[in-house]
């Protein structure tokens, strides 16, 4: 059984097809950017995507992923350019101690993906199910509205 991951087919060892795709991702392939939070899909530290849609990784078996795209935080940047997401993360200083940073920016990329220029109302929206215990969600919101204007053309 194989997953795309990052746009590369990984072969998923049969000790491991019971166990969620973050497990496997995490101890498996060394992909340690999706974080274990809560492991009942409360916190949204573990977010990737699936088929390009933000799912959570500690609720989803590595099993369902069988033939399908992840795409985990590792895989945002081309090459040496970060994602305009990451870009504006590291400008606003948006992490404090990090640990919710990778579910947030994958929940705002596929966000800005599919919704241009979104108002407070929706970056807030799509990023409720995902906790920071460090506070940093006003910084998230004006880090999303920086790479919103900086992929539709802004400075
Ligand atoms: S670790 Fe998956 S939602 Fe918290
Ligand atoms: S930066 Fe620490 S939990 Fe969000």
């Amino acid at each position: 059984m194989d997953v795309m991951v990052n746009g590369a087919a990984r072969a998923v060892a049969r000790e491991w097809r019971d166990e969620s795709a973050l497990h496997w991702l995490r101890e498996s392939q060394g992909l340690v950017g999706a974080k274990f939070g809560c492991g009942v899909g409360i916190c949204g530290a573990c977010t990737v995507w699936l088929d390009g849609a933000p799912v959570r990784s500690c609720l989803t078996p590595v099993a369902q992923c069988a033939s399908r795209q992840v795409t985990t935080v590792e895989g945002l940047a081309q090459g040496s350019k970060l994602h305009p997401v990451q870009q504006a993360w590291l400008d606003h200083s948006v992490p404090q101690c990090g640990y919710c940073q990778s579910g947030q920016i994958m929940a705002a990329a596929a966000l800005l993906r599919d919704v241009k220029q979104p108002t407070d109302a929706q970056i807030d929206e799509a990023l409720s199910g995902h906790l920071c215990r460090c506070g940093t969600q006003a910084r998230v919101r004006e880090a999303v509205k920086t790479a919103a204007r900086r992929i539709g053309g802004a400075a």
